[in-house]
């Protein structure tokens, strides 16, 4: 039997991880593993890999060493990309006729929620048996509390914070960090809690560009004069705020006027956030994600993604913190938490709020 793996969408720390642990798990179960390249592009194309090859006079399987080697660091060996080919009839009817060409009798697809609406259609239309695992820095995939990348970029986004508050306190400055995350506010909103930020700025709040650079000014005034008489001020600032950063800050500047007496500077981190080798916490996730969408495939599951999610929903399997979630629950999920109407993005503004006194505008 063999079974195809693919990486599609932004890619995220653990990604390769995955592709490890996926390949392992299923040459041990004497699974033939089959990379396919560059997303579902490379489905189309019918540009595959194989990721196992024959050892010992038995002829075992075992992973390549590229996915051994690649394990341990970002990216994607795969590449992956976000292909607007699929989005077509057409074309995934040539990517169905693919996988058939190639024997293959299960697909495991490593994204976002892009990927795995991808994964559903091709399910859907195609009875192909599909399980997704969730992959995305941003944090905007419903069903499951993280998805792989989260906890390495944040560690990025973290040690980030710490340095430009070491050279903000020496001169009293406010910095503006903006952090990706596309619609999503979570990695801003997790940050801001870690490095005890002053305020952040979420998508899922609403506000207009005139509101927020109201309050950006309100907080700066209150944090530096009076009372609180603060050494730096640190504002986090989620990409899809409806403001640039640019213009965020030229704004501010002028409402603060030529005499003030403190200065505001911003920091881009951009695509920095994406990369670096995953942390010990997605290295785990990836295993153990890689191991139940395995193990789904060979059970006779389809349409499903693995969830790490440790409240009563989902399909439980052998692993205490991994469920299986049909895919149409999770993308109903993710729309909620992107127009903040889920019960979870509110759970965590309030949490966020109460711990560290943030504010979120
Ligand atoms: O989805 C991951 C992500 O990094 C988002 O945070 C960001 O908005 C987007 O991808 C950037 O994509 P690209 O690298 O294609 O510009």
């Amino acid at each position: 039997m063999s079974i195809g793996v693919l990486t599609s969408g932004g890619d995220a720390p653990g990604m390769n991880a995955a592709i490890r642990a996926v390949t392992k798990v299923a040459a041990s179960k004497s699974l033939t593993v089959w990379g396919i390249r560059d997303g579902f592009d490379g489905l189309i194309d019918g540009n595959l890999q194989p990721l196992t090859r024959q050892i010992g006079k038995k002829g075992a399987l075992s992973p390549i060493p590229e996915v051994e080697d690649s394990g341990g660091h970002g990216g994607t060996m795969l590449g992956s990309a976000r292909s607007e080919r699929f989005y077509t009839r057409e074309s995934r009817i040539v990517a169905a006729e693919v996988f058939k060409d190639y024997s293959l009798q299960g697909l495991i697809v490593i994204g976002g929620n892009g990927s795995m609406a991808g994964a559903h259609v091709l399910a859907a239309e195609h009875d192909i048996p599909v399980v997704g695992i969730p992959a995305s820095i941003d944090n905007d995939i419903g069903l499951t509390r993280e998805a792989l990348g989260v906890d390495t970029a944040l560690n990025t986004i973290v040690d980030a914070c710490d340095k430009i508050s070491d050279t903000a306190r020496s001169h009293h400055r406010a910095f503006i960090v903006e952090v990706m995350g596309r619609n999503s506010g979570y990695l801003a909103m997790a940050a801001a809690v870690a490095t005890a930020a002053d305020a952040v700025l979420l998508p899922e709040q609403g506000s207009g560009p005139d509101e927020i650079v109201d309050s950006v000014v309100r907080e700066l005034k209150r944090s530096f004069e009076g009372a609180r008489d603060k050494a730096r001020v640190l504002i986090l600032k989620a990409e899809g705020v409806s403001i640039a950063t640019e213009t965020l800050v030229d704004r501010v500047r002028a409402e603060l006027g030529p005499e003030s007496v403190f200065e505001v500077r911003a920091t881009i981190l951009g695509h920095l956030v994406r990369g670096g080798n995953p942390s010990f916490r997605d290295r785990l996730l990836a295993g153990r994600f890689a191991f139940t969408a395995v193990s789904a495939l060979l059970e006779g599951h389809t349409d499903v993604m693995t969830g790490w999610n440790l409240q009563g929903l989902g399909t439980q399997t052998s692993d205490s913190w991994i469920k299986l979630f049909p895919i149409t629950a999770v993308l109903e999920e993710t729309e909620a938490l992107l127009d903040g109407s889920s019960a979870v993005t509110m759970d965590r503004v309030r949490r966020m709020e109460a711990i560290q006194g943030v504010l979120a505008i």
